[in-house]
């Protein structure tokens, strides 16, 4: 969960974020089209008169966090009988007018293509009308609306929207729609925004964002990536999510060819059986994936690769979740973002029999857990002795005396600080000791 901050006086917005990094950086843009509207921000629901939560329906738990945390703001409403909640984000775009009057709170439900219409839906609202606005754009990509970003070193920013892969496990083409992408010039205008205001370090955004295709320069996504790096060379470039079937050889060779573009890629493989690969509608085998794994390693060979796996998919056999464990032995991911299957309404998955009981998929996953803890732990041992460059984040949340950062390679990096040095500089650290998720260095 994530807050945005801002003064007070005028009406206040409170927005609270779930889900991915999409969520985190619409949540910038509906700060900006609320403020924009007349509103003001605020970093508490203590003194909010509007409170939006920006939603996930990517797993049914995702939506339980919801419903509960909707059950607890009941509390906010007794307080305060004016108070307007609004449901915003893919849950609202799922789930649509049954969200309305959900636990006599919700007021407002607005997914994520129609934002615009915020301020005119929050007046409606304070005047004590309901309002829903959920159709899905094939053009809205909000480009013209400048994020309104809070305090940091580091931006998103948002370079399409929605995906059109439709695997058959995926609720996001429902909630997001299809994909189209904004123009490069664009995006590369607001980069080099960014590192004029001071940003250390960008993250391009979407759900498959290799392939993004600027329809208005024919430009594909290592076009814009060389054209970013080449604008800002002194930025750190990262980008996520990119999609195995989409990895190109000019994206690997661009990323090896500029330095700013940091080594670090997640690409997940869901599965590691081609039957289930198959069925989840992936449009790559195993054979496929570790090939383009293997053009990485031989192009950028200090590249870290994180995944995201699914354990217990619809027919998943024990054979099938070996073959995961043995890519996973063959790949060894520096991360993984690891799940249980989750049936979702009106995907194709939805239709296949959820046969694999709650228990076996737990048990699974946990065998999952326990092989990426194993394997992250012995490449982060791999590293005793390095010297990496770090761009400084801030305090290290445990100890104020140590300051974290990150390496290129996306691994974050504890050492004790010393004066002079700031958040958002670049400093050489020499690792001595580890553990699964973070190296411990000292200055150098
Ligand atoms: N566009 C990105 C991210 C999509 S959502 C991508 O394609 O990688 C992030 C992850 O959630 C997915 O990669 C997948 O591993 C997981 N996920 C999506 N739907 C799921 C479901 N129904 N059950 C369990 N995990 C799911
Ligand atoms: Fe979902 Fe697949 Fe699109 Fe990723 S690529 S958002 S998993 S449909
Ligand atoms: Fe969740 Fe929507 Fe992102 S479903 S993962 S918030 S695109």
């Amino acid at each position: 969960m994530n807050t945005l901050i801002a003064k007070a006086e005028k009406q206040k917005v409170y927005i609270e974020t779930y889900g991915c990094q999409m969520n985190l950086a619409d949540s910038e843009i509906v700060a900006s089209i609320v403020t924009s509207g007349g509103y003001d921000l605020t970093d508490t629901a203590d003194n909010a008169d509007v409170i939006f939560l920006n939603t996930c329906s990517v797993r049914d738990n995702a939506e339980k966090t919801i419903f509960k945390r909707l059950e607890h703001l009941k509390h906010y409403k007794k307080k305060n009988r004016k108070l307007v909640v609004g449901v915003l984000g893919c849950m609202a775009e799922r789930l649509r007018g049954k969200l309305i009057g959900k636990q006599n709170l919700v007021g407002i439900v607005v997914g994520p293509d129609e934002y615009r219409k915020l301020p005119h839906l929050i007046d409606n609202a304070l005047a004590g009308e309901q309002g829903i606005a959920v159709k899905l754009s094939r053009v809205e990509t909000y480009d013209d609306i400048l994020p309104l970003r809070t305090e940091g070193i580091s931006a998103w920013i948002s370079i399409m929207r929605g995906c059109d892969k439709f695997c058959t496990y995926c609720v996001v083409p429902f909630t997001r729609g299809r994909e189209r992408s904004r123009p490069m010039n664009s995006i590369v205008e607001e980069t080099k925004k960014l590192q004029d205001q001071g940003i250390k370090e960008v993250t391009l955004l979407g759900q498959n964002v290799n392939s993004y295709n600027d329809t208005e320069g024919s430009n594909d996504f290592s076009d814009l990536l060389r054209a970013v790096a080449r604008e800002v060379p002194d930025m750190r470039i990262r980008y996520t999510t990119s999609h195995p079937y989409d990895m190109s050889d000019k994206l690997i060779e661009t990323m090896a060819e500029y330095e700013n573009i940091c080594n670090y890629i997640h690409l997940p493989v869901q599965s590691g059986s081609d039957r289930i690969l198959q069925m989840m509608n992936r449009q790559y085998s195993v054979e496929q994936y570790i090939e383009r794994i293997g053009k990485i390693r031989e192009f950028i060979p200090d590249c870290s690769l994180s995944t995201d796996i699914i354990a217990g998919f619809p027919t998943e056999s024990i054979e099938d979740h070996q073959k995961t464990l043995d890519l996973m032995r063959r790949v060894k991911y520096d991360g993984a973002y690891m799940f249980k299957y989750s049936p979702r309404e009106n995907t194709k998955a939805w239709k296949m029999e959820d046969d694999i009981t709650e228990d076996e998929k737990k048990r699974r996953l946990n065998q999952i857990i326990e092989i990426q803890h194993i394997i992250a732990k012995q490449l982060n041992e791999d590293e005793h002795g390095k010297k990496f460059e770090i761009l400084v984040e801030g305090e290290s949340k445990k100890n104020e005396e140590e300051w974290m950062g990150r390496t290129c390679s996306n691994k974050v990096v504890i050492f004790p600080t010393k004066p002079g040095i700031s958040i958002g500089d670049k400093v050489m650290v020499r690792v001595f000791n580890s553990n699964s998720a973070t190296l411990f260095g000292k200055l150098v």
